[in-house]
């Protein structure tokens, strides 16, 4: 399998939503709203891609000043090119954009816990969301 990789490239809003799907992470990310979809595209700071010809096959896509911290929202990769060493392969490529003490944040979804501590990221115990709609008590 010879992957290509391409930091920040433009990307198709219909390939990008395919390969969500094909992923299986369209099942916890907003695939049917286009216009958010989109959104998320055009104002991710960062995106690096993994392509297989003409193929997308692999996301990271985060949001970063850069030297201090960098929320990686979405890592994904083709159910059919998984455990080929792409994902991780995008996180690197990602940290190498950012300044040397920047650290990249995620929340794992639950069939990629045992990936991210094998791949050598360490677990945070004390993360915390508020969820959109959500209000902060008085
Ligand atoms: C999680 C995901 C991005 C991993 O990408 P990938 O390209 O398949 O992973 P890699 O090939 O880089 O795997 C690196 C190592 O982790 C292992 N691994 C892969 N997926 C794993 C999993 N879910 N659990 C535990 N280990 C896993 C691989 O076997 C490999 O081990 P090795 O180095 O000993 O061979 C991919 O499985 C995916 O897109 N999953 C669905 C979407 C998702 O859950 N994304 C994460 C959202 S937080």
């Amino acid at each position: 399998m010879f992957i290509t990789y391409k930091t920040n490239a433009s990307l198709d809003l219909d390939a990008a939503i395919d390969l969500y799907r094909a992923s299986t992470l369209g099942e916890r990310r907003p695939v049917d709203d286009r216009a958010c979809m989109q959104q998320m595209l055009d104002e991710a700071d960062l995106t690096v891609t993994a392509w297989d010809g003409d193929q997308l096959v692999g996301i990271s896509r985060s949001l970063t000043d850069w030297c201090y911290c960098c929320y990686l929202s979405d890592l994904a990769v083709r159910v059919s090119h998984q455990r080929h060493g792409i994902g991780k392969e995008l996180i690197r490529r990602t940290q190498a954009e950012l300044g040397p003490k920047a650290t990249i944040i995620l929340l794992a979804a639950p069939a990629a816990v045992d990936y991210y501590l094998r791949i050598g990221m360490e677990k945070h115990n004390s993360a915390w969301v508020l969820r959109g709609g959500r209000v902060l008590k008085d």
